[in-house]
């Protein structure tokens, strides 16, 4: 078995982990300071959102050099550091990689910017709409709206044409038609592995190959609030790209380890690219269970309640449809999503670690590679922003102007943000209960949740009831047990609304898992489970597991033979 799939990965977004030098912003040396927590949890990859050189306008999503560190992190000897302390405590460390598109401070780009340059093809530069006047209103080459609002196309009124840029203007899409662009990429790649980096989390790897001509999608039901990706996702060429980089930078034959983050990838898509056979990519994240509370169609920010048995079909699904070929990656969390105990949890003083606990249970003993994001192993919630001051994030700030601008209603805007914004994963980590959390010393770049006098770190490591512990036992359990890494999947009780029941097989054994995800008990002898007598009970939100009913937010894992 290829060794990640054994593994459990903690991602690290750097700009709020840990602060060294006291300027409100996480750093490379903070990390260093933290690797005992790390190494406590059990996690065996790092996965470090970007740190590469960059005018920071999406938090570093926007590279302006890919082969040297921010000065906001630190240095590339620090870098070295780091990935010499995580060998050295058996830990993996994993870069992001950003080249669907580049900042627009890359020097790729601003050569690109004059029309003579042999790097003008490097991104999508395109003359306005045929009949328009260049930068009047319409005139943009395609009718596509930007992932963060506005148009997905930049007028340059020097050249007199527009560039695409399917994220913020300062991040246009490299066109990796060109061959030169995609040598590049994997020269600096290959760069990156001699340096000692173990693999790749690929960011929107799925855009990188655009239906040729680019040209006008549907008609948008929110203009500029949304955008039918149909045209620039799972593009004709992608596996080809995805084959040929993977050729290039030894990736199977190194066993480097790789997630796709892929927009609108459906589970014939990831078997296709994650195949065995194919020797494109290890695994991909799907975003199809963190869509199942939203309005289909619609921005993320238009909201509605989950509805359990549509996120245990989803689960059950990818579970099956990856069973005998393909592989998943299991998440909750990230740098892009709200805090999972706050949105399909409860993250009242009553439930907050039960659920937290539940969730990564549930999450945990999947088949799968499970991803830990920082502070999800603390139950961290929720931001708990009220005013759009608080906000930082580019996509939150832009869809609110054009929310706003579009007249709808403040109060509703701004609740779609408190729920959903990328904010609530992005406050400072709590350390402790000191000032700042222990994050900084400085005034962090982010306020730092209040309730981190209860939650944090150093009281959970203190407390074995801690959502800290449960997750370490749920890494373990997946060390330990041949059944969770391989055994395989049958979903349970599929139409109950509060209950997310299932089983896993090997041979003759049978790992059960019954959990509770609502806030009222259920009954456990309604329920139609497997007989468990005489199973011994592997791990347990509560004492006394399994006694009449279920209790709010309660899971219990059974072995079976
Ligand atoms: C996905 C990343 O996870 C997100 O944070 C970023 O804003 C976009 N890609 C653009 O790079």
């Amino acid at each position: 078995m290829t060794w990640w799939k054994s593994s459990v990965v903690y991602q690290i977004y750097p700009r709020s982990f840990s602060d060294s030098n006291g300027d409100g912003i996480g750093d490379i040396r903070g990390i260093l300071d933290r690797l005992d927590h790390l190494s406590e949890l059990g996690v065996d990859v790092i996965w470090l959102s970007p740190v590469y050189r960059s005018p920071q306008d999406d938090n570093g999503y926007d590279i302006s050099d890919y082969t040297d560190v921010d000065p906001l992190f630190g240095t590339l000897a620090d870098l070295d550091d780091l990935i010499a302390a995580l060998h050295e405590r058996g830990m993996k460390l994993v870069m992001d990689l950003v080249v669907n598109h580049t900042s627009d401070e890359h020097p790729w780009f601003v050569e690109s910017r004059d029309q003579a340059s042999d790097k003008r093809d490097w991104y999508f530069w395109r003359p306005a709409r045929p009949g328009f006047v260049p930068g009047s209103k319409g005139a943009e080459p395609t009718n596509w709206s930007s992932l963060f609002s506005g148009p997905a196309w930049q007028y340059d009124p020097a050249s007199g044409e527009y560039y695409l840029h399917l994220f913020s203007r300062k991040q246009p899409d490299l066109n990796w038609e060109n061959p030169a662009v995609r040598q590049a990429v994997y020269a600096m790649m290959n760069w990156w592995v001699d340096r000692g980096v173990d693999g790749f989390r690929m960011d929107v790897i799925n855009l990188i190959s655009k239906t040729l001509p680019l040209a006008d999608g549907d008609a948008n039901p929110l203009d500029g609030l949304c955008y039918d990706l149909g045209l620039v996702v799972n593009g004709p060429r992608l596996e080809e790209f995805l084959a040929e980089m993977n050729a290039a930078v030894g990736i199977s034959a190194k066993q480097l380890f790789t997630v796709g983050e892929m927009l609108m990838v459906d589970v014939e898509h990831a078997r296709r690219y994650t195949s065995v056979h194919a020797d494109e990519l290890g695994m991909v994240f799907t975003f199809e269970h963190m869509s199942l509370d939203q309005q289909p169609g619609v921005s993320k920010f238009d909201l509605r309640p989950l509805h359990l048995p549509d996120l245990k079909a989803n689960l059950a699904l990818w579970q099956d449809g990856l069973a005998d070929d393909g592989w998943n990656s299991l998440y909750w969390n990230n740098h892009d999503q709200p805090r999972i105990v706050s949105r399909f949890g409860d993250d009242s003083d009553e439930h907050r670690v039960t659920s937290a606990k539940t969730l990564g249970t549930v999450l945990h003993l999947l088949r799968g590679t499970p991803y830990v994001y920082q502070g999800e192993e603390l139950g961290m919630t929720n931001a708990g922003f009220t005013r759009i001051e608080q906000y930082a994030d580019i996509e939150s700030l832009n869809y609110y102007a054009a929310a706003t601008g579009m007249g709808l209603d403040e109060a509703q805007v701004l609740r779609g943000l408190a729920v959903k914004s990328r904010d609530n994963a992005r406050t400072p980590v709590q350390w402790d209960d000191g000032v700042n959390a222990g994050f900084s010393t400085g005034r962090p770049w982010l306020p730092v949740n209040a309730n981190h006098s209860a939650i944090n770190a150093a009281a959970a490591r203190a407390d074995e009831g801690s959502v800290f512990h449960h997750y370490r036992t749920l890494i373990e359990l997946r060390h330990a047990y041949e059944i969770v890494r391989e055994g395989r999947f049958a979903l349970l009780l599929l139409e109950h609304e509060q209950v997310f029941a299932y089983t896993r097989t090997l041979g003759e054994q049978v790992l059960l898992l019954v959990a509770n995800l609502s806030c009222t008990a259920v009954p456990l002898d309604g329920l139609d489970l497997p007989d468990v007598t005489g199973a011994a009970v592997l791990l347990a939100t509560d004492a006394n597991p399994g006694a009449g009913a279920l209790r709010p937010y309660e899971s219990i894992v059974y072995l079976v033979g």
